[in-house]
This record gives structure tokens, sequence and C-alpha cells, in this order.
């Protein structure tokens, strides 16, 4: 496309509008909007100072970290990271393994709520920019289990490792035995067993998966999620955060998704590699969140008593997420800002 020329006032101005369409350069949609908005401000060199930070969001970020929940610390550390030119995936396994051993997390690693036989048992997937995964299912007295499954990827023939099998594997790559049942959570397990009322509230006993994906500055991008899962569950009870097309898609050529909330649902809809296709075929990560949870709802009314939401960036950069019910958060990470995004969701009020 022809650069836009703009008459600037002043030597700094020109140099602003150098650099400005050099930012504007980097994309199709930041060409455009710039173009649109100079016509309209060109004689006006304070607006086209206004014009030239606002255009600064629609250039490709050098690197992003995006994650569900309000996890800022854990996406803020994979961020840093990027911005050390630390691969994606590196980035990612280190920033939720800072949820993973967050005791007061009570849906991931230590402190998470078990099932209601009173085990702890935790679910991980990584997927890598090459598109390989690797996944453990159902994993006790292991806190960091996203880095595990890396492991499973990278150390052994097979993607999907469960129960003492991925235990046993831990411990020969060096993985220590911690106890995942915290006296906190023992205590309100306890409580539950009172009644053993099993009804997972929206956003609190369903509000669980920290799914974490990045981009890093050679553009590459991986996926990771980590769950204890459904608090309360049954005892073999596995979701969707481990299995791939479901709680996490990673097409390194397209973009990536990645899921939280009720499992069942996700997987019936496999929803992150509908997300990553629904990209592929020019969705915006938006509105591919969006459709997704549509696949979810239009099944019936069942939706009113759940929560899904799944994040997605693509391989321009760009980020979406929503939610079927309100208070779900995305985190994301992008050249040195930490933002809480808050989601979107299907049952606001018109
Ligand atoms: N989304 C996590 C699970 O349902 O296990």
């Amino acid at each position: 496309m022809k650069p836009v020329e703009v008459q600037s006032k002043t030597h700094q101005t020109r140099m602003n509008r150098r650099k400005f369409i050099q930012n504007t350069a980097l994309t199709g949609a930041g060409i455009a909007t710039g173009v649109a908005a100079i016509s309209c401000k060109e004689s006006d060199t304070k607006a086209l100072e206004t014009i030239e930070t606002a255009s600064v969001p629609l250039a490709k970020p050098t690197y992003i970290s995006i994650s569900t929940w309000n996890t800022e610390k854990a996406n803020t550390t994979s961020g840093e990271l990027l911005a050390q030119g630390k691969p994606a995936l590196d980035a990612i396994i280190d920033g939720v393994a800072i949820e993973e051993a967050n005791e007061e997390n009570t849906t991931v690693g230590i402190g998470a709520t078990p099932d209601r036989e009173g085990n702890v048992t935790l679910d991980a997937c990584v997927m890598s920019p090459e598109g390989d995964y690797g996944a453990v299912l159902a994993v006790e007295n292991i806190v960091h289990v996203a880095a595990l499954a890396r492991k499973v990827m990278e150390e052994t023939p097979h993607v999907i490792m469960a129960g003492k099998g991925a235990e046993e594997f831990a411990y020969t790559q060096g993985f220590k035995k911690q106890k995942l049942l915290t006296p906190s959570s023992e205590k309100a397990w306890k409580e539950w067993l009172k009644t053993s009322n099993y009804q997972p509230a929206i956003n609190v006993e369903n509000h669980d998966t920290i799914g974490m994906l990045a981009m890093d500055t050679s553009g590459k991008i991986a996926g990771v999620c980590t769950t204890s899962g459904l608090g309360y569950k049954m005892k073999g009870r596995v979701g969707d955060s481990p299995i791939i097309g479901a709680g996490l898609f990673v097409d390194d050529q397209i973009g990536a998704a990645v899921a939280t909330g009720m499992g069942e649902e996700v997987l019936k809809t496999v929803g992150s590699f509908l997300v990553v296709e629904l990209m592929r075929n020019g969705m915006s990560p938006q509105k591919a969140c969006e459709e997704a949870i549509h696949r979810i709802v239009k099944k019936g009314d069942r939706y009113k008593d759940f929560q899904v939401a799944y994040i997605a960036m693509n391989n321009a950069g760009e980020t979406g997420s929503y939610a079927i019910h309100e208070g779900f958060t995305m985190m994301k990470y992008s050249d040195g800002k930490s933002e809480a995004i808050v989601s979107d969701h299907f049952t606001k009020k018109p």
C-alpha cells in the first residue's frame, strides 16, 4: 500500500510521522485505520500525536502472553520471560508454575480442591509451536504437572500418561513427591462431606483451569493448561484440560485457544480446536471464541448452570475472549504492559 502523505508542522512531528507510518505498515489493519484517521486530522499536529499513540496497538506486538482468570502474577512472569527473548513454551510453563505452587489457589496444583474421596488429582497439557503435544491425567503428589506434561511430550514416545504411571515417570525426571491436600483444602473438603451436595457454582467450583497462550519474539506460539478439574468430582473423572483440541489447541500457522470452565461441555464441542479452525477460516479470535460459546449454549438451557470461557490469539497477535456468564477475566501482557480484560459474555442483558 502507498504510504500516507501528511504535511507536518515541525521536525519533531515529521519524525513522529515516520514512526507512525512504520508502525502502521506492520499490519493491514494498522494501515487501514491509520489512513482513515489521518485524512480527518492531517492539519492538526496535536491530533496527529494522539493518533500516533493510538496507532501502536494496531501493530503486531513484539510478544504476547494471555491467560485465563485473574492470574496476573503468572501471566506477567510469562510476559517478562518473553521480553527477555525466552521461547513461548518455556515462558508459559514458568508462568503457570506460579499458580501451581500457590496454596491459596484452590483449582490448580498444591492446595487444590480434591475429589469427593479427598484425593487431589491434577490434569495438564502443553502444545508446542511445532504442533507437538504432551499431557498428564489424574496425577497425584506432583505439583508442577504442566512441566510434567512437557516431559511426556519431549522425553517419551507417547503423548498422554495417566495416574500412577505418570507419577512414577515424574520421579524418574526429578520431580519431588509432595502432598497436595493442604490443611485448608482438607478442612473445606471435610465441611463439604457433611452434605456432599454436588452442585458446582458458576465461577467458583467450576472456575478452574489456568490456560496460558504465548507468542514469543520470534513469532512462535505455544499453549498450556493445568488444573485440578471440578471440585469434589467423582474419583477418576477427567475434564477437557489435558485433552488436545478440547482444553487446548495450538496451530502456530494460525493461532491458539484454551478453555476454562465445565470441561464436559468443552469436550463435547471440541472447543479449542473449533476456535482455531474458525480463525483458520477467517474469524478474528474474538468472533471465534463467541461462536464456540454459541455452539454450547444452543444445545439447550443447561448452560444457565455452568460457566465456560475461551481465550484465543491469532498469529497476527490479535486476541479475544468470551464466556457464557459474567465474571470471567483474561490477563494480557504484551510489550511491557499488563492488562486485565473483563470478558464479554453470552448472558449479558441487551
Ligand atoms: N476445565 C477443567 C475441567 O473441567 O476439568
